[in-house]
Protein backbone atom coordinates (compact mmCIF):
# COMPACT_ATOMS: atom_id res chain seq x y z
CA UNK A 1 0.00 0.00 0.00
CA UNK A 2 1.33 3.33 -1.14
CA UNK A 3 1.38 5.61 2.18
CA UNK A 4 -0.24 9.09 2.03
CA UNK A 5 1.32 12.17 2.01
CA UNK A 6 0.95 15.30 3.92
CA UNK A 7 3.30 18.37 4.51
CA UNK A 8 3.02 20.53 7.24
CA UNK A 9 5.14 23.55 9.15
CA UNK A 10 5.27 21.74 12.98
CA UNK A 11 4.48 18.18 13.56
CA UNK A 12 3.61 17.57 16.82
CA UNK A 13 3.20 14.03 18.51
CA UNK A 14 1.09 13.97 21.17
CA UNK A 15 -2.42 15.86 22.26
CA UNK A 16 -1.67 16.08 26.77
CA UNK A 17 -1.08 19.38 28.13
CA UNK A 18 2.15 19.51 26.74
CA UNK A 19 1.23 18.96 22.68
CA UNK A 20 -1.57 20.89 22.83
CA UNK A 21 0.21 23.95 24.44
CA UNK A 22 2.73 23.70 22.41
CA UNK A 23 0.46 23.67 18.53
CA UNK A 24 -1.13 26.53 20.11
CA UNK A 25 2.15 28.57 20.47
CA UNK A 26 3.26 27.29 17.26
CA UNK A 27 0.01 28.14 15.19
CA UNK A 28 -0.11 31.29 16.95
CA UNK A 29 3.57 32.13 15.40
CA UNK A 30 1.75 31.83 12.39
CA UNK A 31 2.84 28.16 11.25
CA UNK A 32 1.04 25.72 9.73
CA UNK A 33 0.32 22.14 12.73
CA UNK A 34 -0.21 18.92 13.00
CA UNK A 35 -1.02 17.37 15.84
CA UNK A 36 -1.35 13.47 15.57
CA UNK A 37 -1.55 11.20 18.87
CA UNK A 38 -2.77 7.88 19.87
CA UNK A 39 -5.62 8.27 21.13
CA UNK A 40 -8.80 10.61 21.06
CA UNK A 41 -7.99 14.44 21.31
CA UNK A 42 -9.03 14.80 25.44
CA UNK A 43 -8.19 11.63 26.09
CA UNK A 44 -4.74 12.15 27.74
CA UNK A 45 -2.86 11.21 30.86
CA UNK A 46 -2.76 14.45 31.89
CA UNK A 47 -5.95 14.16 33.34
CA UNK A 48 -4.15 12.28 35.95
CA UNK A 49 -2.38 14.84 37.81
CA UNK A 50 -5.64 15.35 39.38
CA UNK A 51 -4.92 17.46 42.96
CA UNK A 52 -3.70 20.58 41.14
CA UNK A 53 -0.71 23.31 38.83
CA UNK A 54 1.58 24.20 41.21
CA UNK A 55 2.25 28.38 40.88
CA UNK A 56 3.63 30.60 43.20
CA UNK A 57 0.64 33.12 42.61
CA UNK A 58 0.64 33.61 46.84
CA UNK A 59 -2.60 33.82 46.64
CA UNK A 60 -3.11 31.47 50.13
CA UNK A 61 0.10 31.93 51.49
CA UNK A 62 1.25 35.58 50.77
CA UNK A 63 4.94 35.04 51.44
CA UNK A 64 5.38 32.23 48.13
CA UNK A 65 7.48 33.33 45.58
CA UNK A 66 9.56 31.81 42.36
CA UNK A 67 12.25 31.51 44.50
CA UNK A 68 10.84 29.25 47.17
CA UNK A 69 8.66 27.61 44.11
CA UNK A 70 12.43 27.02 42.62
CA UNK A 71 13.69 25.62 45.85
CA UNK A 72 11.41 23.31 46.52
CA UNK A 73 11.75 22.07 43.10
CA UNK A 74 15.32 21.48 43.44
CA UNK A 75 15.41 19.84 46.82
CA UNK A 76 12.86 17.84 45.67
CA UNK A 77 14.57 17.06 42.73
CA UNK A 78 18.19 16.30 44.64
CA UNK A 79 19.63 18.90 43.16
CA UNK A 80 20.07 17.21 39.34
CA UNK A 81 17.76 18.95 37.60
CA UNK A 82 18.18 21.25 34.93
CA UNK A 83 18.60 24.07 37.43
CA UNK A 84 17.71 26.57 34.36
CA UNK A 85 14.43 24.69 33.92
CA UNK A 86 13.99 25.09 37.35
CA UNK A 87 14.04 28.91 37.51
CA UNK A 88 12.06 29.38 34.17
CA UNK A 89 9.14 26.95 35.38
CA UNK A 90 9.50 28.90 38.72
CA UNK A 91 8.92 31.98 37.45
CA UNK A 92 6.44 31.47 34.15
CA UNK A 93 3.92 28.60 36.22
CA UNK A 94 2.09 31.45 37.19
CA UNK A 95 0.85 33.22 34.34
CA UNK A 96 0.29 30.36 32.54
CA UNK A 97 -1.95 29.14 34.78
CA UNK A 98 -3.45 32.90 34.43
CA UNK A 99 -3.62 32.33 30.95
CA UNK A 100 -5.35 28.99 31.18
CA UNK A 101 -8.02 30.50 33.34
CA UNK A 102 -8.38 33.51 30.20
CA UNK A 103 -8.66 30.56 28.25
CA UNK A 104 -11.81 28.93 30.91
CA UNK A 105 -10.19 26.92 33.37
CA UNK A 106 -12.73 27.16 36.27
CA UNK A 107 -10.18 27.30 39.02
CA UNK A 108 -11.38 26.80 43.00
CA UNK A 109 -12.09 30.04 44.71
CA UNK A 110 -10.39 31.69 47.74
CA UNK A 111 -13.59 33.61 49.69
CA UNK A 112 -12.14 36.90 47.74
CA UNK A 113 -12.34 35.27 44.38
CA UNK A 114 -8.63 34.77 43.78
CA UNK A 115 -7.39 30.99 42.66
CA UNK A 116 -7.54 28.91 45.73
CA UNK A 117 -4.67 26.71 46.07
CA UNK A 118 -4.16 24.16 48.42
CA UNK A 119 -1.25 22.41 50.01
CA UNK A 120 0.92 19.53 48.55
CA UNK A 121 4.02 16.89 49.45
CA UNK A 122 6.98 19.16 49.77
CA UNK A 123 5.73 22.83 48.47
CA UNK A 124 6.77 25.05 51.56
CA UNK A 125 3.53 26.50 50.96
CA UNK A 126 -0.18 25.96 49.42
CA UNK A 127 0.62 26.16 45.84
CA UNK A 128 -1.85 24.16 43.79
CA UNK A 129 -4.15 26.24 42.02
CA UNK A 130 -6.94 23.27 42.10
CA UNK A 131 -10.46 22.77 39.96
CA UNK A 132 -11.55 20.23 42.79
CA UNK A 133 -9.61 17.12 42.36
CA UNK A 134 -10.21 17.08 38.47
CA UNK A 135 -7.64 19.83 37.56
CA UNK A 136 -5.72 17.89 34.84
CA UNK A 137 -9.73 17.42 33.31
CA UNK A 138 -9.95 20.88 33.30
CA UNK A 139 -6.52 21.78 31.99
CA UNK A 140 -6.70 19.03 28.91
CA UNK A 141 -10.39 20.80 28.65
CA UNK A 142 -9.71 24.50 28.00
CA UNK A 143 -6.94 23.45 26.25
CA UNK A 144 -8.70 21.48 23.61
CA UNK A 145 -11.24 24.01 23.67
CA UNK A 146 -8.16 27.03 22.79
CA UNK A 147 -6.71 24.43 20.54
CA UNK A 148 -9.90 24.28 17.92
CA UNK A 149 -10.33 27.66 18.22
CA UNK A 150 -6.50 28.24 16.64
CA UNK A 151 -6.49 28.69 13.02
CA UNK A 152 -4.00 26.85 11.10
CA UNK A 153 -4.10 23.95 13.43
CA UNK A 154 -4.96 20.12 12.17
CA UNK A 155 -5.62 17.26 14.35
CA UNK A 156 -4.92 13.37 13.33
CA UNK A 157 -6.31 11.36 16.23
CA UNK A 158 -5.81 7.74 16.34
CA UNK A 159 -2.59 7.54 14.46
CA UNK A 160 0.68 6.39 16.33
CA UNK A 161 4.05 7.58 15.09
CA UNK A 162 6.70 4.42 14.14
CA UNK A 163 9.92 6.30 13.57
CA UNK A 164 11.31 9.84 12.94
CA UNK A 165 12.28 10.68 9.24
CA UNK A 166 16.11 12.35 9.04
CA UNK A 167 18.13 14.65 6.23
CA UNK A 168 21.00 15.71 7.24
CA UNK A 169 20.88 14.98 10.60
CA UNK A 170 18.08 16.52 10.93
CA UNK A 171 14.20 15.39 11.38
CA UNK A 172 12.48 16.48 8.70
CA UNK A 173 9.46 14.25 9.42
CA UNK A 174 7.93 10.60 10.53
CA UNK A 175 6.48 7.64 9.37
CA UNK A 176 2.68 6.81 11.06
CA UNK A 177 -0.19 4.15 10.57
CA UNK A 178 -4.02 4.82 11.29
CA UNK A 179 -4.97 2.22 14.21
CA UNK A 180 -8.35 2.26 12.86
CA UNK A 181 -7.34 0.69 9.24
CA UNK A 182 -3.86 0.13 8.82
CA UNK A 183 -3.39 2.97 6.56
CA UNK A 184 0.93 4.09 6.19
CA UNK A 185 1.14 8.20 6.72
CA UNK A 186 4.25 10.07 6.00
CA UNK A 187 4.48 13.38 7.62
CA UNK A 188 7.12 15.80 5.93
CA UNK A 189 7.31 18.74 8.36
CA UNK A 190 9.96 21.57 9.38
CA UNK A 191 10.12 20.95 12.84
CA UNK A 192 8.76 17.91 15.62
CA UNK A 193 7.65 18.23 18.74
CA UNK A 194 7.27 15.25 20.69
CA UNK A 195 5.17 15.10 23.35
CA UNK A 196 4.01 11.92 23.88
CA UNK A 197 4.52 11.84 27.92
CA UNK A 198 5.95 8.80 29.90
CA UNK A 199 6.61 4.79 29.69
CA UNK A 200 4.50 3.81 32.97
CA UNK A 201 2.49 0.67 31.31
CA UNK A 202 6.57 -0.48 31.46
CA UNK A 203 5.25 -1.84 35.38
CA UNK A 204 2.30 -4.03 35.87
CA UNK A 205 0.77 -1.53 38.80
CA UNK A 206 0.89 2.04 37.45
CA UNK A 207 -1.45 4.97 37.14
CA UNK A 208 -1.16 5.45 33.69
CA UNK A 209 -3.25 4.49 30.44
CA UNK A 210 -2.78 2.53 27.56
CA UNK A 211 -0.84 5.20 25.80
CA UNK A 212 1.94 5.28 27.85
CA UNK A 213 4.51 3.68 26.49
CA UNK A 214 7.45 5.35 26.42
CA UNK A 215 6.81 5.94 22.30
CA UNK A 216 8.65 9.79 22.42
CA UNK A 217 11.55 8.63 24.00
CA UNK A 218 11.99 5.65 21.58
CA UNK A 219 11.39 7.94 18.57
CA UNK A 220 13.99 10.62 19.85
CA UNK A 221 16.32 7.71 20.72
CA UNK A 222 16.50 5.89 17.36
CA UNK A 223 16.79 9.08 15.60
CA UNK A 224 19.89 10.14 17.52
CA UNK A 225 18.90 11.65 20.50
CA UNK A 226 20.24 11.84 24.08
CA UNK A 227 18.01 10.34 26.99
CA UNK A 228 18.97 11.67 30.40
CA UNK A 229 18.00 10.24 33.80
CA UNK A 230 16.23 7.16 33.31
CA UNK A 231 16.54 5.45 36.27
CA UNK A 232 14.42 7.97 37.93
CA UNK A 233 10.87 6.48 37.46
CA UNK A 234 8.23 8.11 40.28
CA UNK A 235 6.27 5.36 42.13
CA UNK A 236 2.82 7.65 43.37
CA UNK A 237 2.17 7.07 47.03
CA UNK A 238 -1.27 6.24 46.42
CA UNK A 239 -2.94 3.79 43.90
CA UNK A 240 -5.71 1.91 44.76
CA UNK A 241 -5.28 -1.62 45.45
CA UNK A 242 -8.11 -3.40 45.79
CA UNK A 243 -10.24 -5.15 44.22
CA UNK A 244 -7.57 -6.39 42.18
CA UNK A 245 -9.05 -5.07 38.92
CA UNK A 246 -8.88 -1.27 39.59
CA UNK A 247 -4.72 -1.80 41.52
CA UNK A 248 -3.04 1.61 40.46
CA UNK A 249 -5.68 3.69 39.97
CA UNK A 250 -4.45 7.60 41.16
CA UNK A 251 -5.49 8.56 44.40
CA UNK A 252 -4.50 11.91 44.78
CA UNK A 253 -2.26 13.53 46.65
CA UNK A 254 -4.74 16.09 47.12
CA UNK A 255 -6.39 13.83 49.52
CA UNK A 256 -3.01 14.27 51.78
CA UNK A 257 -3.39 18.09 51.04
CA UNK A 258 -6.79 18.29 51.86
CA UNK A 259 -5.53 17.12 56.02
CA UNK A 260 -5.73 12.97 54.75
CA UNK A 261 -3.57 11.06 56.90
CA UNK A 262 -1.71 7.29 56.52
CA UNK A 263 -2.25 4.83 59.06
CA UNK A 264 -0.58 1.17 59.16
CA UNK A 265 -2.42 -1.65 59.98
CA UNK A 266 -1.94 -0.90 63.65
CA UNK A 267 -3.15 2.30 63.27
CA UNK A 268 -0.13 4.02 64.14
CA UNK A 269 0.09 7.49 61.94
CA UNK A 270 3.86 5.68 60.40
CA UNK A 271 4.82 9.24 58.51
CA UNK A 272 5.98 9.94 61.63
CA UNK A 273 8.85 7.65 61.83
CA UNK A 274 9.92 9.13 58.28
CA UNK A 275 9.21 12.91 58.28
CA UNK A 276 7.98 13.92 61.22
CA UNK A 277 8.06 17.65 60.11
CA UNK A 278 6.38 16.74 56.62
CA UNK A 279 4.70 13.84 57.36
CA UNK A 280 1.93 13.21 55.07
CA UNK A 281 3.06 16.08 53.15
CA UNK A 282 6.43 15.02 52.59
CA UNK A 283 7.67 14.23 48.97
CA UNK A 284 6.65 11.35 47.13
CA UNK A 285 9.58 9.53 47.36
CA UNK A 286 10.06 9.49 51.07
CA UNK A 287 6.13 8.69 51.25
CA UNK A 288 6.06 5.65 48.89
CA UNK A 289 9.12 4.21 50.64
CA UNK A 290 7.84 4.44 53.72
CA UNK A 291 4.53 3.03 53.01
CA UNK A 292 7.06 -0.07 51.49
CA UNK A 293 8.63 -0.06 54.37
CA UNK A 294 5.83 -0.59 56.60
CA UNK A 295 4.88 -3.47 54.29
CA UNK A 296 7.81 -5.25 54.39
CA UNK A 297 8.28 -4.74 58.19
CA UNK A 298 4.26 -6.72 58.50
CA UNK A 299 2.56 -3.89 59.55
CA UNK A 300 0.76 -3.15 56.01
CA UNK A 301 -3.00 -3.53 55.20
CA UNK A 302 -4.90 -6.49 54.28
CA UNK A 303 -3.94 -6.20 50.36
CA UNK A 304 -0.45 -4.82 50.86
CA UNK A 305 -0.84 -1.01 51.52
CA UNK A 306 -1.78 1.43 54.11
CA UNK A 307 -4.46 3.08 54.90
CA UNK A 308 -5.32 7.02 54.18
CA UNK A 309 -7.82 8.29 56.20
CA UNK A 310 -9.70 11.45 55.74
CA UNK A 311 -13.40 10.88 57.55
CA UNK A 312 -12.00 13.21 60.32
CA UNK A 313 -13.45 15.71 57.41
CA UNK A 314 -16.69 16.65 56.90
CA UNK A 315 -18.73 14.54 54.27
CA UNK A 316 -19.64 18.15 52.54
CA UNK A 317 -15.86 18.94 52.26
CA UNK A 318 -15.06 15.79 51.31
CA UNK A 319 -17.69 15.88 48.32
CA UNK A 320 -16.50 19.03 47.40
CA UNK A 321 -12.95 19.31 47.47
CA UNK A 322 -12.61 15.18 46.00
CA UNK A 323 -15.69 14.64 44.11
CA UNK A 324 -13.59 12.27 42.41
CA UNK A 325 -12.28 10.32 45.07
CA UNK A 326 -15.57 9.92 46.77
CA UNK A 327 -17.15 8.84 43.57
CA UNK A 328 -14.08 6.17 42.50
CA UNK A 329 -14.10 4.92 45.67
CA UNK A 330 -17.81 4.40 45.84
CA UNK A 331 -18.37 2.98 42.46
CA UNK A 332 -14.73 1.02 42.02
CA UNK A 333 -14.60 -0.20 45.90
CA UNK A 334 -17.69 0.33 47.53
CA UNK A 335 -16.08 2.55 49.82
CA UNK A 336 -17.50 5.70 51.41
CA UNK A 337 -14.63 7.74 52.31
CA UNK A 338 -16.30 10.03 54.28
CA UNK A 339 -17.09 7.03 56.80
CA UNK A 340 -14.10 4.65 55.95
CA UNK A 341 -10.54 5.07 55.05
CA UNK A 342 -8.76 4.15 51.61
CA UNK A 343 -6.45 1.15 51.03
CA UNK A 344 -3.25 2.36 49.41
CA UNK A 345 -0.02 1.21 47.65
CA UNK A 346 2.49 3.32 45.63
CA UNK A 347 1.66 2.84 41.90
CA UNK A 348 3.98 3.91 39.02
CA UNK A 349 2.79 7.76 37.99
CA UNK A 350 6.00 9.64 36.39
CA UNK A 351 9.02 9.54 34.11
CA UNK A 352 11.35 12.20 35.55
CA UNK A 353 13.82 10.75 32.93
CA UNK A 354 13.05 11.41 28.96
CA UNK A 355 14.57 13.02 26.13
CA UNK A 356 17.28 15.79 27.19
CA UNK A 357 16.28 19.20 26.18
CA UNK A 358 17.71 22.58 26.12
CA UNK A 359 16.03 24.74 28.68
CA UNK A 360 14.94 27.89 26.93
CA UNK A 361 13.94 26.04 23.73
CA UNK A 362 12.63 22.16 24.30
CA UNK A 363 15.58 21.95 21.40
CA UNK A 364 16.80 18.11 21.65
CA UNK A 365 20.34 17.27 20.93
CA UNK A 366 19.08 16.64 17.36
CA UNK A 367 18.32 19.84 15.22
CA UNK A 368 14.44 19.70 14.47
CA UNK A 369 13.26 18.14 17.44
CA UNK A 370 12.20 19.37 20.27
CA UNK A 371 10.68 17.42 23.20
CA UNK A 372 8.05 19.03 26.06
CA UNK A 373 6.12 17.44 29.18
CA UNK A 374 6.85 14.28 30.33
CA UNK A 375 8.72 12.83 27.42
CA UNK A 376 11.46 15.13 28.41
CA UNK A 377 13.72 15.33 30.87
CA UNK A 378 15.31 17.61 33.54
CA UNK A 379 13.53 19.56 35.39
CA UNK A 380 12.20 17.45 38.17
CA UNK A 381 15.84 16.28 38.50
CA UNK A 382 15.06 12.79 40.91
CA UNK A 383 12.12 13.13 41.92
CA UNK A 384 8.86 15.10 40.62
CA UNK A 385 7.02 17.42 43.50
CA UNK A 386 3.11 16.45 42.92
CA UNK A 387 1.55 19.53 40.88
CA UNK A 388 4.94 20.13 39.09
CA UNK A 389 4.16 18.41 35.89
CA UNK A 390 0.54 20.46 34.98
CA UNK A 391 2.75 23.98 35.20
CA UNK A 392 5.60 22.14 33.58
CA UNK A 393 3.57 21.46 30.39
CA UNK A 394 2.00 24.71 29.95
CA UNK A 395 5.36 26.23 30.47
CA UNK A 396 7.58 24.36 28.33
CA UNK A 397 4.75 23.33 25.96
CA UNK A 398 4.72 26.91 25.10
CA UNK A 399 8.33 27.14 24.98
CA UNK A 400 8.61 24.15 22.51
CA UNK A 401 6.07 25.23 20.36
CA UNK A 402 7.30 28.77 20.20
CA UNK A 403 10.77 27.54 19.31
CA UNK A 404 9.67 24.51 17.13
CA UNK A 405 7.83 27.46 14.86
CA UNK A 406 10.89 29.73 15.06
CA UNK A 407 13.13 26.89 13.73
CA UNK A 408 10.27 25.79 11.03
CA UNK A 409 10.36 29.66 10.06
CA UNK A 410 13.99 29.59 9.42
CA UNK A 411 13.96 26.58 6.73
CA UNK A 412 13.12 26.68 3.29
CA UNK A 413 11.56 24.35 1.04
CA UNK A 414 10.71 20.93 2.77
CA UNK A 415 13.54 18.13 2.67
CA UNK A 416 12.90 15.52 0.29
CA UNK A 417 11.89 12.66 2.45
CA UNK A 418 14.48 9.36 1.67
CA UNK A 419 12.81 6.74 0.13
CA UNK A 420 15.04 4.40 2.06
CA UNK A 421 14.08 5.56 4.91
CA UNK A 422 10.42 5.34 4.45
CA UNK A 423 11.24 1.47 3.10
CA UNK A 424 13.18 0.69 6.69
CA UNK A 425 10.49 2.04 8.95
CA UNK A 426 7.89 0.51 6.53
CA UNK A 427 9.53 -2.52 6.81
CA UNK A 428 9.76 -2.39 10.64
CA UNK A 429 5.88 -1.59 10.70
CA UNK A 430 4.71 -4.10 9.02
CA UNK A 431 6.81 -6.78 10.23
CA UNK A 432 4.59 -8.45 12.99
CA UNK A 433 1.53 -8.82 9.99
CA UNK A 434 4.02 -11.23 8.24
CA UNK A 435 4.11 -13.07 10.94
CA UNK A 436 1.04 -13.51 12.97
CA UNK A 437 1.83 -16.83 15.32
CA UNK A 438 5.49 -15.70 16.30
CA UNK A 439 5.33 -15.12 19.75
CA UNK A 440 2.49 -12.88 21.20
CA UNK A 441 2.87 -9.53 21.96
CA UNK A 442 0.57 -9.78 25.11
CA UNK A 443 2.43 -12.07 26.81
CA UNK A 444 5.75 -10.39 25.76
CA UNK A 445 4.09 -6.97 27.12
CA UNK A 446 3.07 -9.11 30.39
CA UNK A 447 6.40 -10.42 31.17
CA UNK A 448 8.27 -7.24 30.31
CA UNK A 449 5.86 -5.61 33.38
CA UNK A 450 6.40 -8.82 35.49
CA UNK A 451 10.53 -7.94 35.04
CA UNK A 452 10.35 -4.61 35.74
CA UNK A 453 8.02 -4.71 38.88
CA UNK A 454 10.29 -7.71 40.40
CA UNK A 455 13.98 -5.66 39.36
CA UNK A 456 13.43 -2.21 39.42
CA UNK A 457 11.29 -1.36 42.38
CA UNK A 458 11.11 1.17 45.16
CA UNK A 459 14.42 0.00 46.81
CA UNK A 460 16.67 -1.87 44.29
CA UNK A 461 20.42 -3.49 43.98
CA UNK A 462 22.41 -4.30 41.68
CA UNK A 463 22.39 -8.12 41.33
CA UNK A 464 18.24 -7.53 41.24
CA UNK A 465 19.15 -4.93 38.22
CA UNK A 466 21.49 -7.13 36.34
CA UNK A 467 19.06 -9.85 36.30
CA UNK A 468 16.27 -7.32 35.16
CA UNK A 469 18.52 -5.85 32.93
CA UNK A 470 19.04 -9.67 31.52
CA UNK A 471 16.18 -10.81 30.77
CA UNK A 472 15.19 -7.54 28.95
CA UNK A 473 17.83 -8.21 26.67
CA UNK A 474 16.50 -11.66 26.15
CA UNK A 475 12.82 -10.27 25.82
CA UNK A 476 13.78 -7.90 22.90
CA UNK A 477 15.53 -10.79 21.18
CA UNK A 478 12.17 -13.05 21.42
CA UNK A 479 10.27 -9.74 20.15
CA UNK A 480 12.02 -9.63 17.17
CA UNK A 481 10.18 -12.82 16.28
CA UNK A 482 6.83 -11.33 17.89
CA UNK A 483 3.64 -11.64 15.69
CA UNK A 484 0.19 -10.23 16.24
CA UNK A 485 -1.11 -12.84 18.29
CA UNK A 486 -3.20 -14.63 15.31
CA UNK A 487 -4.79 -11.74 13.07
CA UNK A 488 -3.03 -10.17 9.91
CA UNK A 489 -5.66 -7.43 9.14
CA UNK A 490 -4.39 -4.28 9.59
CA UNK A 491 -7.74 -2.91 10.34
CA UNK A 492 -8.62 -3.23 14.41
CA UNK A 493 -6.16 -5.27 15.32
CA UNK A 494 -4.93 -4.61 18.46
CA UNK A 495 -2.10 -7.15 18.21
CA UNK A 496 -0.20 -5.66 15.68
CA UNK A 497 -0.62 -1.83 18.00
CA UNK A 498 0.96 -4.27 20.89
CA UNK A 499 3.73 -5.58 18.90
CA UNK A 500 4.62 -1.87 18.37
CA UNK A 501 4.27 -0.48 21.72
CA UNK A 502 6.29 -3.18 22.81
CA UNK A 503 9.30 -1.98 20.91
CA UNK A 504 9.28 1.02 22.73
CA UNK A 505 8.77 -0.30 26.00
CA UNK A 506 11.77 -2.50 25.35
CA UNK A 507 13.89 0.54 24.79
CA UNK A 508 12.45 2.40 27.75
CA UNK A 509 12.75 -0.57 30.29
CA UNK A 510 16.46 -1.20 28.66
CA UNK A 511 17.48 2.55 29.23
CA UNK A 512 15.92 1.98 32.93
CA UNK A 513 18.37 -0.94 34.14
CA UNK A 514 21.29 0.46 32.22
CA UNK A 515 21.47 3.72 33.84
CA UNK A 516 20.02 2.35 37.38
CA UNK A 517 22.93 0.24 37.44
CA UNK A 518 25.20 2.83 37.16
CA UNK A 519 23.55 5.21 39.34
CA UNK A 520 25.87 3.55 42.76
CA UNK A 521 24.13 5.91 45.42
CA UNK A 522 20.55 6.59 46.39
CA UNK A 523 18.70 9.76 44.95
CA UNK A 524 15.18 10.90 44.58
CA UNK A 525 13.22 7.74 43.27
CA UNK A 526 16.31 6.00 42.48
CA UNK A 527 17.05 3.96 45.97
CA UNK A 528 19.44 1.21 46.52
CA UNK A 529 19.70 -1.08 48.88
CA UNK A 530 23.54 -1.54 48.27
CA UNK A 531 24.31 2.12 48.57
CA UNK A 532 21.58 3.85 50.80
CA UNK A 533 23.42 7.13 51.07
CA UNK A 534 22.95 10.18 48.43
CA UNK A 535 26.82 10.50 46.98
CA UNK A 536 27.63 14.10 46.95
CA UNK A 537 30.28 12.77 43.75
CA UNK A 538 26.94 11.97 42.10
CA UNK A 539 25.20 15.18 42.53
CA UNK A 540 27.04 16.39 39.73
CA UNK A 541 26.15 14.10 37.15
CA UNK A 542 23.33 13.54 34.72
CA UNK A 543 23.24 9.78 33.47
CA UNK A 544 22.64 10.08 29.59
CA UNK A 545 21.93 7.26 27.26
CA UNK A 546 22.31 7.19 23.90
CA UNK A 547 22.30 4.94 20.65
CA UNK A 548 26.03 3.72 19.97
CA UNK A 549 27.70 3.15 16.46
CA UNK A 550 26.72 -0.21 16.38
CA UNK A 551 23.21 0.05 17.27
CA UNK A 552 23.70 -0.82 21.42
CA UNK A 553 22.85 1.67 24.04
CA UNK A 554 24.89 3.40 26.10
CA UNK A 555 25.10 5.12 29.12
CA UNK A 556 27.60 8.20 30.15
CA UNK A 557 27.68 9.85 33.63
CA UNK A 558 28.08 13.70 32.34
CA UNK A 559 29.39 16.49 34.39
CA UNK A 560 25.64 19.15 34.93
CA UNK A 561 25.94 22.53 34.35
CA UNK A 562 26.82 24.25 37.86
CA UNK A 563 24.28 26.56 39.26
CA UNK A 564 25.16 30.00 38.91
CA UNK A 565 25.85 32.07 42.44
CA UNK A 566 22.80 33.41 43.27
CA UNK A 567 20.35 30.66 42.47
CA UNK A 568 22.61 28.26 45.31
CA UNK A 569 21.53 31.05 47.60
CA UNK A 570 18.57 30.68 47.04
CA UNK A 571 18.37 27.05 47.63
CA UNK A 572 20.88 27.57 50.46
CA UNK A 573 18.55 29.59 52.35
CA UNK A 574 15.51 27.49 51.90
CA UNK A 575 17.64 24.36 53.47
CA UNK A 576 18.70 26.73 56.40
CA UNK A 577 14.47 27.20 56.74
CA UNK A 578 13.87 23.66 57.29
CA UNK A 579 16.07 20.18 57.03
CA UNK A 580 14.50 16.47 55.64
CA UNK A 581 16.25 14.39 58.05
CA UNK A 582 17.59 11.98 55.09
CA UNK A 583 19.80 15.47 54.42
CA UNK A 584 20.86 15.61 58.05
O1 LIG B 1 -1.88 13.13 43.09
C1 LIG B 1 -2.12 13.84 42.14
O2 LIG B 1 -3.13 14.52 42.06
C2 LIG B 1 -1.14 13.92 41.06
C3 LIG B 1 -0.62 15.07 40.72
C4 LIG B 1 0.60 15.11 39.89
O3 LIG B 1 1.10 14.05 39.53
O4 LIG B 1 1.12 16.21 39.64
Amino acid sequence: MTPENTDTDVLVIGAGGAGMRGAIAAAQAGRRVTVVCKSLLGKAHTVMAEGGAAAALANVAGLDSWEAHFADTMKGGKLINNWRMAELHAKESPERILELERWGAVFDRTEDGLIHQRPFGAHTYPRLAHIGDRTGLELIRSLQDALVHTPGVEVHMEVTVVRLLLAAGRVVGALAYARADGRQIVYSARAVLLATGGAGRIYRVTSNSWECTGDGTMLAYEAGARLRDCEMVQFHPTGMVWPPGVRGILVTEGVRGEGGVLRNKDGERFMERYDHERMELSSRDVVARAINSEVAAGRGSPHGGAFLDITHRSPDFIKRKLPSMYEQFLKLAKVDITKEPMEVAPTIHYYMGGVDVEAETGATTVPGLYAAGEVASGLHGANRLGGNSLSDLLVFGKRAGDAAAEFAGRQGKPRRIDKAQVEAATEFLMAPLTRPHGESPYKLQSELQEVCTQHAPIIRDEPSLREGLEKVLALKERAAEMGTGGATTRAFNPGWHSALDLHSMLINAEALFRSAIERKESRGAHARSDFPKLDPKWAQLNLMVQKGKNGEMTVTATENQPIPYELTEVITQSFQKYTPEEHE
